[in-house]
């Protein structure tokens, strides 16, 4: 794959603060995950491509719990840090850098994910369909695509969000702030930058990590299941409003996320 160079200056760069601040609910989204395949053959059997894996969170995890495991990010820095942790916790995964604008996948996969609004960086309809295509041309019969994006639950806020959490590991905590830049909008485009800024306290030290401005895809779900269908390569299995069965994407169960499960038409 041709990777253009990311920018240098990124709180991707920061990979050990990343995953602390990004821990998330890691388990419950790879149960979730599990459940999306359970009436599947066994876990060893199973081959899953994480992508957009940034430190490896979901990659680790499912590799731990016994799937063949393989993913690819961007950042060089993401994916060094994911292969560091998988020798440490003595599992296999194969993790490599690569661009999910411009892919050009390898192998076949029966559970592809993009998790955690990666999806986003997809900018244009075409981009999103060469994408679906690609993705679904390298899943096996029945494979499943499981995506994760921020939808807004306000039309009169879109671009205008920040969101704030806190994740702790050891001595390090790592506030995460996640702004959206309404200035920067594109309306006919439907793209806004967005930014994350890490504010670090490492054994009493204070830092500030600033991330680069990102231009990313607002993709309204309505929008998002017609790309889907024009692809041609997906039914819609579910959408869902968390890494949750029960809670489907409707009226009663708003989100600021949209968790979204195909299945490779046969
Ligand atoms: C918000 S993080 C999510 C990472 C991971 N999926 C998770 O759930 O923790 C977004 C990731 O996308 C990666 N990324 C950004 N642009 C990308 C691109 N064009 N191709 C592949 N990865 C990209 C970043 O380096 C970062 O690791």
């Amino acid at each position: 794959m041709r990777v253009p160079d990311p920018s240098p200056a990124s709180v991707y760069s920061y990979p050990r603060y990343y995953a602390i601040g990004y821990q998330w609910n890691t388990a419950a989204e790879c149960d979730f995950l599990e459940a999306c395949l359970s009436k599947r053959q066994g876990r060893k059997a199973v081959a899953m491509l994480d992508i957009g894996c940034g430190a490896g969170r979901h990659l680790l995890e499912m590799a731990r719990r016994g799937y063949r495991a393989t993913g690819f990010d961007l950042r060089p820095e993401m994916v060094a840090f994911a292969q560091e942790e998988a020798k440490k916790s003595g599992v296999a995964v194969g993790v490599s850098v690569g661009d999910l604008r411009r892919m050009a996948l390898t192998g076949t996969h029966d559970l592809a994910v993009c998790l955690m609004d990666t999806f986003r960086f997809l900018l244009t309809n075409d981009e999103i369909l060469r994408h679906l295509r690609e993705v679904g041309a390298h899943l096996n019969p029945d494979g499943l695509y499981v995506t994760d994006f921020w939808i807004p639950t306000k039309w009169d806020q879109i671009a205008n969000e920040i969101y704030q959490w806190e994740q702790t590991q050891g001595k390090t905590t790592v506030r995460v702030f996640y702004l959206q830049h309404p200035e920067s909008v594109d309306p006919i485009g439907q793209t806004f930058e967005d930014e994350l800024v890490f504010a670090v306290d490492e054994e009493g030290e204070q830092r500030e990590i600033r991330g680069e401005r990102t231009r990313t895809r607002l993709i309204l779900p309505q929008e998002f299941l017609a790309l889907v269908e024009a692809s041609g390569m997906f039914d819609v299995v579910g959408a869902f409003s968390d890494f949750d069965l029960t809670k489907p994407l409707a009226g009663g169960n708003l989100s600021w996320r949209m968790v979204s499960v195909l299945r490779k038409r046969s």
